[in-house]
């Protein structure tokens, strides 16, 4: 298998070379600002502020890395209470991108994140800077390949084939931190699929892999709307945003 890797990143677009403090911001994209980090502006149904709350509770407890099966079970507990229509709010899909980062929630502990991929698309390969990542598939079909490598040793290309895959399918649910190597997201359907992403701690940049050059650089993280409400913090986003996102409604029945 062989992987056409763009320079997009799961939790980023603007791309940096590693140790350069001085950012290129290549897609104009700004960082979340410390002020809009808490607030969620739309609001939560009751079962999404508790599946948050339960979140937060788990991670304050476990006061830094948590045991991954914990997480994985509170997740398991609102299989059937949080379903695609309960973060309508957060489902916003860019068609100029390959998919679309939308941030329900976020404090110091933790941050919920909704992902909208644009059909057959992916992210490049990254690693977790430290965190760690579970995710639920909600919508559609992706496919997490893993490379088994450290990044926090490891400055080499990826191996070509990926050594592990996972296809997640609507409510599977996955898990990655560094210790288990790095990963890309594909999504292997030709409709758009949705993940909902929870990062403890959240973290503002992370290693990324070209396949393409043999660098390894470091993507920013930003998001494309935050509690519901498109970002359009820089002047290109605002001037396009209006054509280029909409509710993932529009393009599918929910
Ligand atoms: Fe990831």
């Amino acid at each position: 298998m062989h992987h056409q890797f763009d320079t997009t990143t799961e939790h980023s677009q603007p791309i940096v070379p590693l140790d350069n403090d001085n950012s290129i911001d290549l897609k104009n994209k700004q960082i979340i600002d410390e002020e809009k980090d808490e607030a969620s502006t739309a609001p939560m149904c009751k079962e999404l502020k508790e599946f948050t709350q339960e979140l937060e509770d788990c991670f304050k407890e476990g006061e830094g890395k948590v045991n991954p099966e914990h997480v994985k079970q509170i997740f398991r507990k609102y299989l059937d209470k949080i379903d695609l229509s309960d973060l309508e709010a957060y489902c916003l899909a860019d068609t100029r991108a390959t998919y679309t980062r939308n941030l329900i929630f976020k404090n110091p502990y933790f941050s919920l994140i909704v992902l909208a991929w644009n059909p057959q698309q992916h992210s490049s390969i990254h690693s977790h800077a430290g965190s760690q990542c579970w995710f639920r598939c909600m919508r559609g079909q992706v496919k997490e390949c893993r490379w088994m490598i450290d990044p926090t040793h490891d400055q080499s290309l990826c191996p070509s084939e990926p050594t592990k895959e996972f296809i997640a399918n609507v409510n599977s649910i996955g898990y990655i931190d560094d210790n288990n190597g790095v990963h890309c997201i594909v999504n292997t359907r030709d409709e758009i699929s949705v993940t909902l992403h929870c990062y403890a701690p959240p973290y503002d940049s992370c290693a990324c892999y070209s396949e393409e050059t043999g660098e390894v650089y470091r993507g920013k993280v930003m998001f494309d709307s935050i509690g519901g409400v498109i970002d359009t913090s820089h002047p290109s986003k605002e001037s396009v945003v209006s054509s280029t996102i909409s509710k993932i409604e529009k393009f599918l029945i929910m």
